[in-house]
């Protein structure tokens, strides 16, 4: 069983039980965006890779995780075939650029906020998953998409770990004042109302769309 504690110490909050409560009644969404969120994840670390070719340690550990982001995206989309679920087009979260919007312009401030991302991005995933796993593990129809929850644990928690590594090696000086910034941001995100449900999306708003 994978430790999650560094990764519930360093979010800022735990998921919202207005948004477990209602995620297992929205699967299709759920699973079409987590196919979503695999395949940004991996299309992020490839432009970091192309973007930083001088950074050797980023180029080995962002290889490794594109690859295992892609067949993340497989065994998701097995799921979804699985589920009966249609994949189709689907607006992204507010959650990511909400993030994004917050990086600096110049280098390396660029990489660093990028990266820093990279880590909430990554233990938010991870928590939300150990989140969902004894909720869907309730309903027999669910209790293998909740035992692949279970198994992602692992590489997620490893891709938060790299991240904020890769985020450390790379900056001039301590991060914990813009880990702290990016901290309060992604609790915001989270806990505050979200008008869409999401993988990523905050407290669902009375009369939320989908
Ligand atoms: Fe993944
Ligand atoms: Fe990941």
């Amino acid at each position: 069983m994978v430790d999650l504690s560094p990764i519930q110490n360093f979010l800022g909050c735990a998921t919202p039980q207005a948004w477990l409560d209602i995620a297992p009644q929205h699967l299709d969404i759920l699973l079409i965006d987590h196919a979503h969120c695999e395949k940004k994840a991996a299309s992020t670390a490839m432009n970091l890779l192309f973007r930083y070719v001088d950074r050797p340690e980023l180029l080995k550990k962002l290889s490794q995780l594109t690859r295992e982001e892609m067949l993340h995206f497989e065994q998701v989309v097995e799921f979804m075939e699985k589920f009966g679920v249609t994949y189709d087009h689907l607006s992204p979260a507010r959650y990511a650029n909400g993030l994004r919007q917050h990086i600096r312009t110049h280098e390396p401030e660029r990489l660093i906020d990028t990266l820093i991302i990279g880590a909430f991005i990554e233990a938010r995933s991870c928590e939300r998953f150990a989140a969902l796993a004894p909720v869907l593990e309730q309903n027999p129809e669910t209790a293998e998409l909740a035992k692949y929850y279970v198994f992602l644990l692992k590489s997620e928690s490893r891709h938060f770990e790299d991240y904020l590594a890769l985020a450390e090696l790379y900056s001039e000086s301590d991060i914990s004042d813009r880990v702290a910034f990016f901290r309060e941001a992604e609790r915001r995100l989270i806990e505050s109302e979200d008008a869409e449900f999401r993988f990523h999306s905050g407290v669902p708003a009375a009369g939320y769309s989908l």
